[in-house]
This record gives C-alpha cells, sequence and structure tokens, in this order.
C-alpha cells in the first residue's frame, strides 16, 4: 500500500493505493500534463497504465499533430483543468492577472511523496500517522502568470479513501486574484453513469436523489454562507445497475462548511468531468506577490461493492481520521435537551424538575437550550448578549448546574454564537459587527443578523463572553447553533477588492473560534447544529463528533433523513432524540418504543418534558437507557449496512449495524404501513460471517422493569442462511411499528 512512482519513455505515472483500489495520474507530453489515468479497483501492476490517457487517439496528440491543440485540450483526461486554453468543459482553476486575463494552465514541476500528512492552515481536515497514512505532492505552475500550485493527494493505509487539496501560491512579481479554484477535478470515462445526491430543507434534510447525469452539467451547490438545509456537498457517480451490494460507485464528498459546489459534466467524447470545491460565484481571493491560498479538502471513496461499501469507508474515515473529539470512540451521555419540552417557557425550578425526572430513568446530562441569556424571552431578541438571564434562572447558572450534577447529572448549554439581534446590547454598542452592505438594508431571517466573525474583534469580544459563563459552572456540553444563512455580504472592514473574500473568511472565522473553544475546554462535548441539519457536514465533524441531524424529530420522517445521512456519515455521528407527540413538526402518532428504536441509530436522547410522560411511557425511557448502554457499542463502532429503504418502497425500512468481529449484530426493521392479506417479510441480511452461527434475539420495551431488554427467540441460524436466503419479519398488528433484532455469534 502506499504511493509509487515510475517514469518510462519521459512519461511519469503516479499509482496511490489503498487496500481494495488504486488511482493513477500520469505526465505525459513535454508540457508536462497532468492526466487522469484511473481510479477503481486495484491494479497492483501499473506497467503500460499511461495508454489509457489514449495519447495515441490521433489528431488529438499535441506531439504528433500540433496544428490541433484545442482537440488535444478538449478531449485530455486531466486532473485539474485549465481555463481559457482550449479545454471548453468547466474549469478548475480561474486567475485574474494585472492585465485583466484569467487563463490558467498548470503543468508538472516537481513532486514529493512522504509518509503522513501535513494539517492544512486554518481548515478542518483528515490526518493520520505516518503509518496510516502517505502523501504525494505534485508542485505544477503556469509560468505565463507567475503561479505555482501544489496538488496534494494522500491515502490511507485501512481506509478506501483519497484526500485531495490543493494550495496556490503567486510566484510571480504582481498580485494576482484568484476568481475560482476547486478542491478537485477528475475525468473519466462515462458508462452511463448515474448520480446521488442529498436534498431537503428544513425538518426535511439529505434525502437522496438518483438520476441520470446525461449530457451537459449537474450540479448541486450552496451560496447560503453555509452548508444549507438543501444540499450536501455529496455526490456519488454510481453505474446503473449498482446496488447497496454490488456494483461501482465513487463517492466525492467536501470537507467544507461555506459555499460550495459539486459538479459532473458529461461531454460530447462520453467523458465525465467530476469536480468539488468553494462555490465560485460570490468569491474571489486576492493573491499578494508570495502569498498563499489553500483550498479545503476533498474527500474521494470508490467501492466495487456499491454504495454499502462506499458508506462503509465513508463511516471509518470519518471515525477514524477526521473527528478529532475525546469522545469520538466513546459512549455519549444520554441527554435531554427541553427545547421540544418547553421552548422558551422555562424557569430553573421547570429545568430542575425535567432534570429530577430524567435521572431517575437513568438520562445523564440536561442540555439547557434557547432562552437562558439576555433579555431572550421569544426568538426576537438577545443574541449576542452572553450573559446569564437571572430572572429566569434565578440563583444564577451555578446553583442550578450544580443541583443538576447533584443528580448525578452532567449539564450542557445552548449557543448561537455567530449572530447578533438587532434588538440586544450588542447591536445598540456595534451595529457595524452585523454582515451588511452599506446603503442597503440588510435582510433579517428569524428577526436576526449574521455577526461578521471574520473579524478578530468579533471573535475575542463573543468567546469571552462565551468563556465567562462556561468557567462560571461545570458545564460539559455545547450545542453549537447557527439558525439563518447569510445574505448582504458585505463587510466594514474590508477593502473593495477583498470584499469577495467575506464568505471564505467567514467560515474560517467560525473554524477558528471552534478550534479556540476546544483548546480552552478540551474536554467538551461540542454538538453543531443549524436550524436543525443545515451544517451537517465532514468540516464540522473536525470540531464536533455529533452533529443535530434534523429538528424534524417525527420516527417516519426521521427514517429517510438519517437514511440519507448514513450514506456518507457514521450513525454515532448524528444526534436523535425521542419526543413527544403528535409529533412538533408533523403532527404524527408513533408509538414511543418505534421513537425509542429509531433514536437508539444515532447518539440518542430525549428532547421533552419528562413530567409529562406517562408511566408507560416513563418505564419505556428507562428500558431505553439500557439498551442504549448494552448495545451503542455496536451502533457506534459497527459498520453499516442499508438492507431496504422506505424512502423508495414507501413502505418499511431496514437497517443493520455488525460488529467489525461480526459477532454481533444489531438489525433495525420498521413497517411504516401495514398491508392487508401479505406474507411476512424474509430480508436478506449482511455483513455476517458465513462461517458463524448466530442465535437470533428480539430487543423489547414492553412488560415491567422485571422483564428482560432481550428476548431470545430461540432461533438459531448459519450466518449465510441469513445472508443468502435471508431472516424473516411477521407482519405487525397497525403502522408505524418497529422491531429491533439482535444477532449473535455463538
Ligand atoms: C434551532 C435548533 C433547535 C433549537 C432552536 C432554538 O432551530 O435546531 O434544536 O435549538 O434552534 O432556537
Amino acid at each position: 500500500m502506499g504511493i509509487f512512482f515510475a517514469e518510462n519513455q519521459g512519461n511519469k505515472l503516479f499509482k496511490l493505493d489503498t487496500p481494495n483500489t488504486s488511482y493513477i495520474i500520469g505526465v505525459v507530453c513535454e508540457e508536462g500534463f497532468l492526466g487522469h489515468v484511473y481510479y477503481g479497483k486495484k491494479i497492483n501492476d501499473m506497467q503500460g497504465a499511461e495508454h489509457l490517457t489514449r495519447m495515441y487517439d490521433h489528431p488529438f496528440t499535441p506531439d504528433t499533430n500540433a496544428r490541433d491543440r484545442l482537440s488535444f485540450m478538449d478531449c485530455f483526461p486531466t486532473e485539474y483543468s485549465s481555463h481559457g486554453v482550449g479545454d471548453y468543459r468547466e474549469s478548475s482553476i480561474r486567475v485574474k492577472t494585472k492585465a485583466g486575463q484569467e487563463a490558467v494552465l498548470l503543468t508538472y514541476v516537481s513532486h514529493e511523496i512522504y509518509k503522513g500528512k501535513r494539517a492544512l492552515e486554518g481548515l478542518p481536515a483528515t490526518f493520520g500517522s505516518e503509518e496510516e497514512v502517505t502523501t504525494l505532492e505534485i508542485t505544477c505552475e503556469d509560468k505565463a502568470i507567475g503561479l505555482k500550485a501544489v496538488l496534494s493527494y494522500s491515502v490511507f493505509e485501512d481506509t478506501d479513501a483519497i484526500a485531495r487539496n490543493i494550495k496556490l501560491i503567486n510566484a510571480g512579481k504582481d498580485e494576482l486574484t484568484v476568481n475560482k479554484v476547486m478542491s478537485a477535478c477528475m475525468d473519466m470515462d462515462n458508462h452511463d453513469y448515474e448520480m446521488i445526491t442529498l436534498h431537503g430543507s428544513w425538518a426535511r434534510e439529505r434525502h437522496m436523489q438518483r438520476k441520470t447525469i446525461g449530457y451537459g452539467k449537474s450540479s448541486v451547490s450552496s451560496v447560503r454562507g453555509e452548508t444549507g438545509h438543501q444540499d450536501q456537498p455529496f455526490m456519488a457517480i454510481l453505474e446503473k445497475t449498482t446496488t447497496q451490494t454490488s456494483g461501482d460507485a465513487y463517492g466525492i464528498h467536501l470537507a467544507y462548511s461555506g459555499n460550495f459546489r459539486m459538479m459532473a459534466e458529461v461531454n460530447q467524447f462520453d467523458m465525465v468531468r467530476v469536480m468539488c470545491g468553494i462555490e465560485p460565484e460570490n468569491f474571489s481571493w486576492v493573491l499578494g506577490k508570495g502569498e498563499s491560498f489553500q483550498t479545503p479538502e476533498a474527500l474521494l471513496v470508490y467501492s466495487a461493492e456499491g454504495l454499502g461499501g462506499m458508506s462503509r469507508s465513508y463511516h471509518d474515515l470519518y471515525r477514524k481520521n477526521l473527528i478529532r473529539s475525546p469522545y469520538k470512540d466513546k459512549k455519549r451521555p444520554i441527554l435531554i435537551n427541553n427545547w421540544e419540552g418547553t421552548y422558551f417557557d422555562f424557569d430553573e425550578a421547570k429545568l430542575y424538575s425535567i432534570a429530577k425526572e430524567a435521572a431517575a430513568l437513568g438520562v445523564e446530562m440536561l442540555v439547557m437550550d434557547d432562552g437562558w441569556f439576555g433579555n431572550r424571552f421569544d426568538d426576537n431578541r438577545a443574541l449576542g448578549d452572553w450573559v446569564v438571564n437571572e430572572e429566569k434562572l434565578k440563583g444564577g447558572l451555578k446553583r442550578l448546574v450544580d443541583e443538576v450534577n447533584a443528580l448525578g447529572m452532567d449539564f450542557g448549554i445552548w449557543f448561537e454564537p455567530e449572530m447578533i439581534s438587532p434588538d440586544s446590547d450588542l447591536y445598540r454598542a456595534h451595529p457595524d459587527w452585523a454582515i451588511a452592505i452599506p446603503g442597503r438594508t440588510p435582510g433579517l431571517a428569524r428577526n436576526q443578523f449574521v455577526l461578521d466573525v471574520s473579524r478578530k474583534e468579533v471573535r475575542d469580544y463573543i468567546l469571552d463572553m462565551m468563556f465567562k459563563v462556561l468557567h462560571s459552572a461545570n458545564i460539559k456540553y455545547i450545542k453549537w447553533d447557527m439558525n439563518r444563512p447569510l445574505s448582504d455580504v458585505g463587510s466594514a472592514v474590508l477593502g473593495a477588492k477583498n470584499q469577495g473574500e467575506l464568505s471564505h473568511r467567514y467560515v474560517l472565522g467560525m473554524y477558528e473560534m471552534q478550534e479556540r473553544l476546544l483548546q480552552e475546554f478540551p474536554d467538551l462535548l461540542l454538538e453543531n447544529c443549524s436550524g436543525g441539519g443545515a451544517r451537517f457536514d465532514p468540516g464540522m465533524l473536525y470540531y464536533s463528533p455529533q452533529i443535530w441531524t434534523s429538528d424534524d424529530t417525527d420516527a417516519i420522517e426521521r427514517l429517510q433523513i438519517q437514511e440519507g445521512t448514513a450514506l456518507i456519515y457514521p450513525l454515532s455521528t448524528m444526534g436523535a432524540h425521542v419526543s413527544v407527540c403528535p409529533n412538533h413538526t408533523v403532527g404524527r402518532n408513533t408509538p414511543f418504543d418505534t421513537r425509542g428504536y429509531v433514536a437508539l441509530a444515532g447518539t440518542f436522547g430525549y428532547e421533552l418534558d419528562m413530567t409529562k410522560l406517562s408511566e408507560e411511557d416513563k418505564q419505556m425511557v428507562k428500558k431505553q437507557t439500557q439498551m442504549y448502554h448494552q448495545f451503542n457499542d455496536i451502533v457506534r463502532e459497527g459498520d453499516y449496512y442499508r438492507i431496504a429503504s422506505y424512502g423508495e418502497n414507501h413502505l418499511y425500512d431496514c437497517f443493520q449495524v455488525v460488529s467489525k468481529d461480526k459477532k454481533k449484530s444489531l438489525v433495525f426493521y420498521v413497517q411504516v404501513l401495514n398491508e392487508a392479506n401479505k406474507k411476512s417479510r424474509i430480508l436478506k441480511l449482511q455483513g455476517l460471517s458465513g462461517e458463524m452461527t448466530y442465535a437470533v434475539k428480539e430487543l423489547t420495551m414492553e412488560g415491567d422493569l422485571s422483564e428482560p431488554i432481550v428476548r431470545d427467540t430461540g432461533k438459531v441460524f448459519g450466518g449465510e442462511l441469513l445472508m443468502n436466503a435471508g431472516l424473516g419479519f411477521e407482519r405487525m398488528w397497525g403502522d408505524y411499528r418497529a422491531r429491533l433484532m439482535y444477532v449473535e455469534a455463538i
């Protein structure tokens, strides 16, 4: 494994290997064009691989037919597309010179291969030890404009993933303006490929869409200044026949939390160009002499085992090489958040009563949500005034926290650090700290503006207020929220030529704030959030091991949201809570145990007023918390397999998590709608060992506390039978019914 280099008759070849995949780059022609040769199943001997760039295809080779260089440029499979010099497909880069032109053509200068991986300045990125990762850096240049570029590729020893980024350096005499710089680009032959992207809205995040790519450009993007509910910085390219278990699947995911673009383009020669990076609209960056610009990281995965293989590689990569938190391999505390329980209507006594009830049932942490600070009696005011409201929390924060701690519970708190309400002391003191364009009335959303956290004095001030609160009491957890996108993007301090930098500077500022917060409180459990799941992206995972998946806590709506999320993110990262019925978003009534099973597939917690639950539901809470402790290791550390999709069949959902040693597995099954006079379902399990024999048990929340939560069904099957023939699921009476099976090797 690792990175191999070979030189043959003036051609250079690089082969980047992961356990099951190879990625080959070639340097061809006198000019040193960087070509994409291959990405797919592992190839041990790369001899002759350069022929895959079709340099023999006359008249397309400039060496043999210089009179038609444009034809060459427009069909050469490149690693990083040029701009303005004959490749008429989407460019990866545009850089404006002093003279006002924007053409760029990067060609090979030198390369370096080393063990390990360098951090990306100011940006989240995957990491790994010298044993785990090998990196190739290819330095390119465009002599005509004095631009250097370092294309960086890192491969992981145990995971089928490749991390790419690019760093630009102004090596000339004159100032340059970068108007576009993508993180990765790759050209492949199009085998009638389809694409999967993840779409949504508030409370309906990451629903999967699969469609033919077709000629022309297909893209998803964000210009909201954050990732957003609407699109995910992710794209999968797959064959028409690719399923969960077989076929080619290429994933490309951007580790970034701001404006992004993911694009696939099919051209006249049936080649597909895949690309991702910062959205070029509203972006520009001035590069003075000697200065550099670092792009975010793109994360590529190839699987020959269908979508399931791709998902599992992303899960492993994120759990091992992206999430840094000390909690990443630990069971998280079961929390109760008061948002849906009380909204703004709470005081210290109310919170304490919820905590007391919850503690008795096995809940381990109380999270105080929005409304504890300044004059925040509703969502029209006080963002930015991060001072405890002692009218609400009589006796102060420390007293409440101490009392909650005395119940044996930890305490967590909500912040929305990047925001400012027009009705706040902060806005009255610093109106120019809000992002706005002079002469234009900035747009409000949820009656709030966005703070310009690209400014150091703003970051310092907000962090200082937060640190005071956090140092004042024993606080173990923060929910960092962000409840509106950016608009009217203008900075009061940047010069005219630098205004296009604001959106990216904003993201860098926000990352720096989270970094400083974690340096000050290294043991803090951070959960990111943005109006639900608008900031569920790999960038945020670098700071927080879990992210609030959606404001929609309805167990049935969650099936599709969690399926789309789990396509790329480990279950250990998905904030999932049990809430009351009728559900506050859709008004649906679902059984309490179904809500528990769906939330147990994520970080697990509650979002309700525990004092108002029936005795029967409280007993189930006790059983759910026990289940969490007994089975969370499998959910958090196991391999994820999708068996059936409610999003596709509109009737039922089924997925599985299997421990790495294949000895233990949980099978989650939800019968969303019952049907008359149908046979029971037999579903093929996955990921077990064909050589092992398994006992099938069932988890249950029924009965009083003396009854066990795991019931032995007496059924024993070989792994092959469960995978090749399947496991039967009897029909249940009614809709929205769930079962959780525990399959254990004997
Ligand atoms: C956002 C979050 C919710 C809650 C509210 C508070 O919508 O997603 O969970 O914290 O803000 O205002």
